[in-house]
């Protein structure tokens, strides 16, 4: 893993997300340390974010290095027209490796191509959150003891959902059984689908939600993402179609986790966050022990 980037979480093996997991169960004992000293992170935000761009930001300073970058593309020379190429080559000069967000799908690997440092992509447009996968590949083993042979529910925006997609492709090492719930309009993508038919694993798709939620041992929440959508009518029409209430947690299984990789609108009531089984900010401070063990790994250190 040492120097190589991070685009998609396809770039890991099961044994090298074992060895991320096992790293961050390490940092989250230690979390401060100076392993990083002198040496400089670069953060490349061409989209908002706050737990990804800040939790990189309390990793790095936990570990002692220097974080350099922006949060708004629009006041770097992107917005004089520069290319991500020109922008890639300049800011390796001053880092020993980039973290990125980029509203299109592909401009991760773009940049890792051209990159002589690693790159780690924070979210590709609906394309791949590897980091966020695995943070929550942490969290589902921090509250179920286990990866193996689990039932996950993953609900909202199965479409546009870059976290949702890179969870699927890691989950599927570890004989998941999938449930899709999401309106017609926002489905699983058949891409995925035949990515599990060719593992041979099962999965499920449901509209109504209420009826299997007893079933879950992860329910997997997401926001329907407004930015992603060319016809606002067609956001309307979907964005309140799930949201999940502390009376439907009544019946669920006792190990149950309610994950969302948040940012939230409407699909998790408030009423759910004081119930033991929401995990969900939980789940966002375990991004920094979790980007705390991406970093040094890739950093061979
Ligand atoms: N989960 C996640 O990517 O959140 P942010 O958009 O706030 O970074």
């Amino acid at each position: 893993m040492k120097n190589r980037s991070l685009v998609s979480i396809e770039d890991y093996t099961k044994d090298e997300i074992l060895q991320i997991l096992d790293r961050a169960a390490e940092f989250e004992k230690k979390p401060i340390q100076t392993i990083l000293n002198g040496y400089v992170i670069a953060s490349l935000f061409f989209e908002p974010s706050t737990r990804t761009r800040l939790s990189f930001e309390s990793a790095v300073n936990k570990l002692g290095g220097r974080i350099i970058g922006f949060s708004d593309s629009g006041s770097s020379s992107v917005k004089k027209g520069e290319s991500l190429n020109d922008t890639i080559l300049t800011v390796a000069n001053y880092s020993d490796l980039i973290v990125m967000r980029h509203p299109i799908e592909g401009a991760a690997k773009l940049a890792s191509e051209v990159s002589p440092v690693p790159v780690v992509n924070a979210g590709d447009g609906a394309n791949q959150h590897p980091t966020q996968t695995l943070l929550d590949m942490y969290s589902i083993l921090k509250t179920q003891g286990t990866l193996e042979n689990l039932n996950i529910f993953l609900v909202g925006d199965l479409k546009y959902g870059r976290t949702v997609h890179s969870l699927l492709m890691a989950m599927s090492h570890f004989n998941t059984t999938f449930n899709f719930i999401s309106p017609e309009e926002l489905k699983m993508p058949d891409e995925y689908k035949l990515y599990l038919d060719n593992l041979g694993l099962k999965y499920y798709e449901h509209t109504d939600f209420t009826k299997y939620i007893a079933e879950a041992d992860i329910v997997y929440m997401t926001r329907v993402q407004r930015e992603r959508f060319s016809d606002p009518m067609e956001y309307e029409k979907v964005k309140n179609v799930y949201v999940l209430r502390n009376s439907m947690l009544e019946n669920t299984k006792s190990n149950m986790k309610v994950l969302h990789p948040l940012p939230r609108v409407n699909e998790i009531h408030q009423d759910v966050d004081t119930n033991e089984k929401a995990y969900y900010f939980q789940q966002a401070l375990n991004g920094v022990y979790t980007r705390q063990a991406i970093i040094a790994t890739i950093l061979g250190l």
